[in-house]
């Protein structure tokens, strides 16, 4: 079985304090810190990039770092993100004409490869590029802003891949929180980004430690 792994993101959480908020969130139990990358163009808003993880890094050595990639050009961010310390490297299928080549990139680079698929992408879609990848995000908002409500009907996708690949990671994004929890545990998701559920909770740490426990049980 595939175990829960908690990514809250950082997106809605106050950017110019990035080093001490992540560094809060793994005090109350992340796994991982899921860092939303946005251009401007595949996405309708602007966030950060490679020189900022880079600066977080240097702050905070050990943890893992997760770049949701929401790109157009995937291939143009690997070597510099990879540089900045990334683990994890994720980007969407959606802009993409040569998946298999970047997700090659991606590990030469020496990261981890995640692929995204948005709300109106089919699970098939993506599903013909899996053992060239480490893991698949579903997201569960149309990507750009935090706080946006869940889309439940995405859990068929989540459903459809636990069925098929048993010990995938699959990851959800978008609007997850203690009362969204159980479907994406239902439904087989195992690795849980949640943006404004944690960072706006007064207490991330019950937040965190629920969340994980929806899915292991
Ligand atoms: C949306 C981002 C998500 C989002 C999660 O484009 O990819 O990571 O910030 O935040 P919540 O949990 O608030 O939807
Ligand atoms: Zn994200």
């Amino acid at each position: 079985r595939v175990f829960a792994k908690i990514g809250p993101s950082i997106l809605n959480a106050d950017l110019s304090r990035l080093a001490e908020e992540s560094q809060r969130l793994l005090d109350c139990g992340a796994d991982y810190i899921h860092l939303d990358v946005m251009d401007g163009t595949f996405v309708p808003n602007i966030t950060f990039g490679h020189p900022l993880v880079k600066c977080l890094r240097r702050n905070i050595p050990d943890a893992f770092f997760e770049t949701h990639m929401m790109v157009q050009e995937p291939a143009r961010w690997i070597e510099p993100t990879a540089d900045a310390g990334v683990q994890l490297y994720t980007f969407h299928i959606e802009p993409c004409s040569n998946v298999v080549d970047v997700c090659r990139k991606v590990r030469e680079a020496g990261m981890k490869v995640g692929l995204g698929i948005k709300p109106n992408t089919s699970v098939e879609a993506v599903a013909e590029y899996i053992d060239a990848a480490d893991m698949i995000l579903i997201m569960t908002v149309e990507p750009g802003f935090g706080g946006q409500k869940f889309m439940s009907d995405m859990m068929s996708k989540v459903r459809w891949l636990r069925s098929n690949y048993p010990s995938l990671d699959i990851e959800v994004d978008g609007g997850v929180g203690l009362d969204t929890i159980n479907q994406c545990a239902e439904a087989g998701a195992n690795m849980i980004v949640s943006g404004t559920a944690v960072t706006g909770s007064a207490d991330p740490k019950s937040v965190i430690t629920r969340l994980r426990d929806a899915v292991n049980d």
